[in-house]
């Protein structure tokens, strides 16, 4: 008897402990009928069963891409060789529990290896030659995972800070209009139920913001299709304000798209340039990894709040925010971690490292209440 009761106490805080869990609202149920709540995720969690993130991302999700196994590089790391093995297991994965499968991503300056730009002599490719391998690749994808894909991000990042196109061996080879001409294959060749779309960071940039409404025009009068624009949402607390990122969802609802956000995170930590710029590095300091001890609760708060306001604007354009995707689901998960400054402790998402809801979960949970 002496020994049972700690131990009957023990297990009754145990399956409360679960139940709190349990009882917990889902994120996908908060926003029901309002847009999808997406996570991104590495293969292992479609590759391991036992994986500690599953279950999170099954009661809170309904949306799910890939952080890069479908990215060249990672997905065609050489000539012929192809990793259908995580990627059937990703798309197998994700369907099997009805989600919203996206495609990350067809075409991007970053992880697309040297050898796709080259022929068998290390010789550039000719415009045609690109331009066909380009198509193989949307063919490759579209006949293995076509019917479980939702959409797929077909160009990733290529137009910078002044709205001119980003330098890169697609444009050297292709021209400035590089993006038009994926967006031709992609239209030739995926069928017409997975939805297109323009991807990039630091959508509030009023150059960046002007070149992406123009691409969809641009697109639209040589009859191609562009169903939204995601907008990745890699932001910090402060910057870009309420006001910036409502004005870029006016802008692209009035040129007619509709609107993801894709990658959304905010940046806890000291970083000297906004945005996603995947060239970015820095160096680890005392100065820029104030938190590995945790969030002190005011900073905690402030995090709170800003998801909230964030939530409440996404609802007030719930019209057209189809979708919503945090890039991660646990702090410990985030790529923040790792960029632009290898080795921080960031804390960037709605759940911590032990995978529990922080305040701002539940901030995000209330902002939903009518
Ligand atoms: C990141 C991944 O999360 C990292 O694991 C990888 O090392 C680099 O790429 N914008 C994008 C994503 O579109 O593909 C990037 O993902 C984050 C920035």
């Amino acid at each position: 008897m002496k020994h049972l009761l700690p131990a009957i106490a023990l297990c009754s805080l145990v399956l409360s402990g679960l139940r709190a869990a349990d009882e917990l609202p889902a994120l996908k149920d908060a926003y029901a009928g309002k847009f999808l709540i997406g996570a991104a995720v590495g293969s292992n969690v479609a590759l391991q069963p036992n994986h500690p993130l599953r279950p999170l991302v099954e009661k809170h999700f309904n949306s799910l891409v890939s952080t890069n196994l479908m990215k060249w590089g990672p997905y065609n790391p050489q000539p012929g060789e192809y990793n259908d093995a995580e990627a059937g297991a990703y798309f197998g994965y994700g369907k099997a529990h009805g989600m919203y499968m996206v495609g990350h991503t067809l075409f991007w300056h970053s992880q697309t290896p040297e050898w796709v730009f080259k022929d068998t002599e290390g010789q550039q490719l000719s415009r045609e030659a690109l331009l066909k391998r380009m198509r193989e690749r949307v063919q490759r994808v579209t006949k293995l995972y076509g019917p479980s894909t939702d959409a797929w991000d077909v160009v990733n990042e290529a137009i910078v800070e002044d709205g001119s196109v980003r330098e890169s061996s697609f444009k050297r080879i292709l021209g400035e209009d590089w993006v038009i001409e994926a967006f031709r294959i992609a239209n030739e060749e995926l069928p017409a139920n997975i939805a297109l779309l323009y991807n990039d960071y630091n959508m509030e940039t009023p150059g960046r913001l002007a070149s992406v409404v123009k691409l969809v025009h641009d697109l639209r009068a040589k009859g191609l299709r562009i169903d939204a624009v995601g907008s990745q949402a890699h932001w910090r607390l402060e910057t870009p304000t309420i006001a910036q990122i409502e004005q870029s969802i006016v802008a692209l609802r009035d040129a007619g798209v509709k609107v993801h956000f894709t990658e959304l995170d905010i940046e806890m930590l000291p970083r000297s340039a906004p945005g996603a710029d995947i060239a970015t590095r820095g160096t680890l300091t005392a100065e820029n990894n104030p938190y590995t001890a945790g969030l002190p609760p005011e900073i905690q708060e402030k995090l709170a709040k800003r998801y909230a306001d964030i939530f409440a604007l996404f609802l007030k354009y719930d019209d057209v925010v189809e979708r919503v995707t945090f890039w991660g689901v646990t702090d410990g998960d985030s790529w923040l971690n790792n960029w632009p400054v290898r080795g921080r402790t960031n804390h960037p998402l709605l759940f911590d490292r032990e995978r529990n809801p922080k305040p701002a979960f539940h901030a995000v949970v209330e902002a939903a209440k009518p």
